[in-house]
């Protein structure tokens, strides 16, 4: 398992279910990586499960992650993936608990509770997500659903130096929307120390991050790094990016 703590920022591509053999080929190719940082920082992408090992075998100066992986140990549960075959494919990471599993899959915080801690025993780190939607944020209610979901799906034996929580504010997501700069500092301040338990635990930022707001976003005290949806397909924004570090 990797050591968390050893790197200061943390940059997540989360592909989710795009790409294709060319894609790939084009993508990884076109893939400029900024070394000067390797050391402190860790760069991450995230493929769909067919396309793991095709991207692992061609790929230096990234880990490769899972986008989900199966509540489930191995058995009779058809199209699942389990963390333990993850872990065979080379991953040192999944996400767990993304919104859109959440949402359209009906994931609740046991299951994601649940995943996460199937990759702590098969030794991926997992990367937890939390965020509150729109709705909840008018009323405002998203520091209550921020608690609840963090502590009903981070694992008892989750730490600062095994997981990472990734805030994902559900209406940012995709939207082209994000939250004022303050406003994203303001809730990892209220992750890191007024949740308790949570101080040292690395926290990062997805919802609309692209290389015209990446900087801002990485220069807020108590942002860890990045997780990057749409913007990570466009290879030269990505490259953007990373050359920010
Ligand atoms: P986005 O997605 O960057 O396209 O908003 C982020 C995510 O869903 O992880």
């Amino acid at each position: 398992m990797l050591e968390i703590k050893k790197y200061t920022e943390f940059f997540v591509a989360n592909w989710k279910m795009n790409g294709s053999i060319n894609f790939i080929d084009n993508f990884l190719s076109k893939l400029v990586l900024n070394d000067i940082n390797l050391e402190n920082t860790c760069n991450i992408i995230c493929p769909p499960s067919p396309y793991i090992q095709y991207v692992s075998k061609r790929l230096e100066g990234f880990y490769i992650g899972g986008q989900d992986c199966s509540i489930f140990e191995d058995g009779a549960y058809t199209g699942d993936v389990s963390a333990s075959m993850l872990t065979d494919m080379n991953c040192n990471f999944c996400i767990v608990g993304h919104s859109e599993r959440r949402k359209n899959f009906y994931e609740t915080n046991e299951d994601v509770l649940n995943k996460a801690s199937n990759c702590l025993q098969h030794g991926i780190n997992p990367i937890i997500c939390i965020g509150e939607t729109l709705e909840q944020k008018k009323k405002n209610l998203t520091k209550e659903i921020l608690s609840k979901q963090i502590l009903e799906s981070i694992p008892k034996n989750s730490n600062d130096n095994n997981s990472i929580i990734a805030y994902e504010p559900v209406w940012a997501i995709g939207t082209g929307l994000t939250p004022k700069l303050e406003e994203i500092s303001e809730i990892h301040h209220f992750i890191k120390n007024e949740i308790s338990g949570f101080k040292k635990f690395k926290v990062i930022y997805g919802g609309s991050v692209k290389s015209s707001n990446s900087r801002d976003i990485l220069k807020l005290e108590n942002v860890d790094g990045i997780l990057i949806g749409g913007a990570s397909l466009d290879v030269e924004d990505l490259n953007n990016i990373l050359l920010c570090q």
